[in-house]
């Protein structure tokens, strides 16, 4: 079965509680079942990690190199500021979607560069909770082209 790695970045854990007016009521552990839920239908695995530390978040992506077919990530506020995320993507090359909750262009002038865009194949952004799921049928569907 493919295997698609989520990481979801700093303070994602704290969904449901946390700027509720941009990110919406919706809780981390919600989102993960939607992502289960459809992982089954589609018949993929996914292994879901959540990190407040880039060297974890760095260190999990080296290692996924060969045994993930595809990584889905919300790199959250190190979007922003982390070469070392974008480099563990870049030097693995696995297939990357990064999604965001929030409208990142549409915010402060500090969230419109991403640092990570340009090593993903794609970026989905501003659709809430359907950024995640939009987010993983593209993985999905990234994997069954390279597949075919
Ligand atoms: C976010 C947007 C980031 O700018 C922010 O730092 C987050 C969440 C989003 O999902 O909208 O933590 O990645």
């Amino acid at each position: 079965m493919p295997k698609i790695l989520v990481i979801h970045g700093p303070n994602l854990n704290l969904l449901g509680d946390r700027e509720v007016d941009v990110y919406g009521k919706v809780t981390i552990d919600e989102i993960n079942a939607e992502l289960e839920k459809i992982a089954k239908e589609k018949k993929v695995e996914i292994e879901i990690l959540q990190s407040n530390h880039e060297g974890e978040i760095v260190e999990r992506i080296g290692k996924a190199k060969r045994t993930v077919d595809a990584l889905l990530i919300n790199p959250a506020a190190y979007t922003h500021t982390s070469v070392a995320i974008r480099d563990a993507i870049s030097a693995t090359r696995i297939p990357t979607v990064e999604v965001h909750l929030s409208n990142i262009y549409s915010r402060e002038e500090f969230r419109r560069t991403s640092i990570i865009a340009p090593v993903a194949c794609g970026q989905v952004s501003g659709f809430g909770k359907d950024s995640y799921t939009l987010g993983l049928l593209a993985a999905i569907s990234l994997i069954k082209n390279k597949k075919r």
